[in-house]
């Protein structure tokens, strides 16, 4: 199955990273559309039109990290959907859990950002995800479907990302056993959403994904690609990983 490796820049990187980022992916020949691993690169929106200039030819995609709902309006300091189609973005993530504690984003508010976003021609990637108390009070399935259910409005077509929180930056991750349930869990959930297309959708696993363990966490059953952080600001790391889902 075709595997998607996303990077979240999240609020780092400078302009003078981009040429030395983009060269070394193109470099290592970056999987070309069709390929069997899909690079995306989500860098902080400023960056978003000088990296789709850089990127042209390597084969990899871009994203941005947050849309606002509406299209247009007084809205200081956000960013619309249909302007980040513009700086050359085709994937936006969504509901990221930084953006749900630092911003108080609900799921209500992620399902109308998703559909903002489809309705600028953007693929959402959502992101859900479970807290360390609720994963310690046997809460982590339910939490994430809940998350599912209120977050992906009824025409819902894009990615799903699992990051459970406490995995994110941490350099801890769940076991593979307990990657592979939530990702069944999630499959189940997204089928029972979406007849016609939850079976295809694909669930990226992220949190602390790192050279060293892409490997197992992407043979997993169910793991459609992996949602990485930290270890996408280098390219190295980023293409190290991209290596193992290849091999997966
Ligand atoms: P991390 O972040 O890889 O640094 O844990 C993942 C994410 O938040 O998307």
């Amino acid at each position: 199955m075709r595997q998607i490796i996303a990077g979240n820049w999240k609020m780092n990187g400078k302009f003078s990273d981009i040429a030395p980022y983009a060269a070394a992916l193109s470099s290592a020949g970056t999987p070309a559309a069709g390929a069997p691993v899909e690079l995306i690169i989500c860098p902080p929106f400023p960056l978003l039109q000088s990296f789709c200039a850089a990127l042209k030819d390597s084969g990899a995609s871009l994203g941005a990290q947050d849309c606002h709902a509406n299209a247009s309006g007084a809205h200081t300091g956000d960013v619309s959907a249909p302007l980040l189609a513009e700086a050359g973005a085709r994937y936006v993530i969504l509901g990221h859990s930084e953006r749900r504690a630092d911003h108080g984003e609900t799921n209500a508010d992620v399902a109308a950002k998703v559909r903002a976003a489809l309705g600028a021609g953007l693929v959402p990637i959502v992101c859900c995800g479970e807290s360390e108390a609720e994963r310690d009070a046997g809460e982590a399935e339910h939490v994430v479907r809940h998350q599912l259910a209120h977050s992906l409005p009824p025409e819902f077509k894009g990615l799903v990302a699992y990051e459970p929180i406490w995995a994110i930056g941490t350099g801890r991750t769940p076991s593979e056993a307990d990657v592979a349930a939530m990702h069944a869990a999630i499959r189940a959930a997204l089928v029972a959403q979406f007849p016609a297309t939850g079976a295809a959708t694909p669930i990226l696993y992220g949190g602390s994904v790192k050279p060293g363990n892409a490997a197992g966490l992407l043979a997993l059953p169910e793991v459609g690609g992996a949602l990485v952080g930290g270890a996408s600001l280098n390219a190295d790391d980023f293409l190290a990983i991209a290596a193992a889902a290849l091999a997966s």
